[in-house]
């Protein structure tokens, strides 16, 4: 079982790693000091030499963290287990130069990171203790400054409207909702400091119905008016926030148990019994994706980051409030700006929804 000083190792490796060349040559001589030094100890079989050898190579380390040099812009991003949307926006923003801190509620799930050279810490966001852990890592490797804060970490919730487990929901929303709310009251001090960026790995749900997932839509349409609000109230402070509204990505999110759905878990009075197996297979139909999360990240990373916006030639440093990436999330796009009367009947179908079903009127 992964625990903290698992993530002391990997980290203090990925530090070695990933300081600049400067550092990485003090350290290195460092640590070639310490290895001769104990040697010589042993040979001579002299504590007071092994001491005062271990005490010489102390002032051969550095003795600044090796961040107060590291000029590369920062990013800590939530969720990034193997297979996920987090972990491919670690490494593009890791390949494209960034300093990375990527986290998830497993550290072996990082693994993949870690040997990239990328920084990694154990996060969950449901827990006050643990986004303070983190806050104050991050802090003390970066000075008190982050460029920007990814907030990716979320749950599914699948189930008709009206059978929702309220404890079910809840516990999402824990995820969805209030972690990320957590996560910026926590660094926000460290995003001012740097006038930097909040992202919110958003759904196209937020604006388009998806059957049987309308706890989860939920969650997604409350975090966009979140969103919305909190970029304006940041404004003024120069810390911008955005939405990145996605849509299908072939990551893990299908396999995670909130997402699990069959006849036996309905109530018994639940209207939808008669139909369940064909809207479940025509769900499955329609979440089927060729996505992957490496092409995910290749498409919003320029967008998140980048120029080329119209309004940019009035206030060059302005990011889009909203972009849109993943399978669909174009045609989502225009749905967001249509009635949403006009495709109810084509959502219907596609989901193969029963025809217009009388209960309790009898046969009349
Ligand atoms: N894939 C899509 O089609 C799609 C579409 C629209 C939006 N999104 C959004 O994209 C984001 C990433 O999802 P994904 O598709 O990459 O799914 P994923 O592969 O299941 O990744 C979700 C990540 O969130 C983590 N997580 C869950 N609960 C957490 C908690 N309490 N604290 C910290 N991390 C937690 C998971 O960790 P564990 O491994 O420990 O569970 C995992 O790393 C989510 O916000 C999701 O709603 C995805």
């Amino acid at each position: 079982m992964a625990g903290p000083v698992d993530e002391r190792d990997v980290n203090s490796r990925r530090a070695g790693e990933s300081v600049v060349d400067e550092t990485r040559n003090t350290a290195l001589l460092s640590s070639a000091t310490d290895a001769s030094a104990t040697t010589t100890a042993l040979d001579e079989a002299s504590t007071t030499a092994a001491t005062t050898a271990r005490r010489s190579a102390a002032h051969t380390a550095p003795t600044s963290s090796p961040t107060e040099v590291d000029k590369r812009k920062t990013v800590l991003i939530t969720g990034c287990s193997y297979g996920g949307i987090g972990n491919a926006l670690a490494r593009k923003f890791h390949r494209e130069g960034f300093r990375v801190f990527a986290s998830a509620r497993r550290l072996e799930t990082l693994d993949n990171l870690a040997k990239e050279g990328i920084e990694v810490f154990v996060l969950d966001v449901t827990s006050d203790g643990s986004v303070q852990a983190v806050l104050e890592k991050v802090s003390a490797r970066t000075g008190g400054r982050l460029d920007m804060l990814i907030n990716n970490a979320g749950q599914p919730c699948v189930g008709p409207a009206l059978d929702i487990d309220i404890d079910r929901m809840k516990r999402v929303m824990e995820v969805n909702l209030f972690g990320v709310i957590r996560m910026n009251s926590a660094f926000q001090h460290l995003l001012l400091a740097s006038q930097g960026t909040i992202v919110h790995i958003n759904s196209i749900v937020a604006y388009v119905p998806y059957v049987f997932g309308s706890a989860y839509n939920a969650t997604k349409a409350a975090l966009l008016a979140y969103t919305n609000t909190l970029r304006l109230e940041l404004s003024p402070f120069g810390v911008q926030v955005m939405s990145i509204m996605t849509g299908g990505v072939s990551s893990r999110i299908t396999e995670q148990p909130t997402n699990s759905l069959s006849r036996e878990q309905l109530p018994a009075d639940s209207i939808y019994r008669p139909y369940i197996d064909d809207i479940i297979n025509a769900r499955k139909h329609t979440g089927r994706t060729s996505m992957t999360p490496e092409e995910y990240a290749d498409q919003v990373f320029p967008q998140i980051t980048g120029r080329g916006r119209w309004y940019q030639l009035f206030r060059p440093g302005l990011l889009p409030a909203q972009i849109w990436g993943g399978s669909y999330s174009s045609l989502a796009h225009l749905s967001s700006l249509l009635p949403i009367e006009i495709y109810t009947g084509y959502m219907r179908r596609k989901f193969q929804m029963p025809k217009d079903v009388m209960i309790g009127r009898g046969s009349e």
